[in-house]
């Protein structure tokens, strides 16, 4: 029993401070904090001030590295650690590597394919293809990032030639009246006539959400694929000084006051 071993139930303000507690020992006696974005995603712009932070926390100190409360990352993470430990939907990833791969597609669209939704699997959801394709850049060739930043527009418009319909997830997530943003459709319009155009045609074909559900789907099998494709920097993912190492970082340290 904890510190409220006494018969009565505990009040909420009680159960609010044990859990508080127990939050901080998991932390280690830190402070983690929200970001501005997390906090707008429960609709607030409720912004606390460091100072107020501490004052309400006192004798501690603001966590500056790793959350505790998240699986432990190795000092120079690779592409496979943030699969393990970082990204939310790894299945749906490795689903669509698998049918591309069984499709007899070549590297390049099957690593598109398994990369095409890290922005949703580890970061942010709004413009997923851009974040994502943002966060590979330095990693991969051009044609798959490309076709992972263009796949978010794509998926909005058919291309019956290709085998691609509208996806009726769609009608049912948006509504049948939902019409994408003029800056999707200019995304769409452009790449029509882009020379990767069909690597992320691709990506649309095999992106779906279960194509049988007691397939095997196994991270182990795209491990040659990855490496063979994805240049895993020496110093880790975070350490490398790329224009996208801050996002790794940002990955693995969520919760870091600066
Ligand atoms: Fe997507
Ligand atoms: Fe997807």
């Amino acid at each position: 029993m904890g510190p409220h071993a006494a018969s009565r139930p505990l009040t909420l303000s009680e159960q609010a401070d044990e859990l508080e507690e127990k939050m901080m020992n998991e932390l280690n006696d830190k402070i983690a904090t929200k970001s501005a974005l997390f906090a707008m995603a429960d609709g607030s712009l409720g912004y606390v001030g460091g100072a107020e932070l501490q004052a309400r926390n006192p004798g501690k100190y603001f966590l500056m590295g790793a959350d505790p409360r998240l699986p432990k990352m190795p000092d120079k993470p690779t592409l496979i650690d943030f699969f393990k430990h970082r990204f939310v939907s790894m299945n749906h990833l490795l689903q669509s590597a698998t049918l591309a791969l069984k499709a007899g597609h070549e590297e390049k669209v099957v690593l598109a394919c398994l990369l095409h939704d890290v922005g949703v699997a580890g970061f942010i959801r709004c413009d997923h293809g851009y974040w994502g394709a943002q966060l590979i850049e330095p990693y991969v060739d051009e044609e798959v990032s490309w076709a992972v930043r263009v796949h978010q527009a794509l998926r909005f418009f058919p291309d019956e030639s290709a085998g691609y319909k509208y996806p009726d997830m769609y009608l049912k997530y948006f509504g049948p009246d939902y019409q994408p943003e003029p800056y999707i459709v200019d995304e769409y319009k452009r790449a029509r006539s882009h020379k990767y155009y069909m690597t992320a045609r691709l990506i649309c074909v095999n992106d779906i959400y279960s194509f049988d559900p007691d397939a095997k789907v196994n991270l182990d099998d795209f491990v040659d694929i990855i490496g063979r494709n994805f240049k895993q920097p020496k110093e880790g993912l975070g350490f490398d000084n790329t224009p996208s190492s801050h996002m790794w970082r940002t990955l693995m340290w969520p919760t870091r006051f600066l």
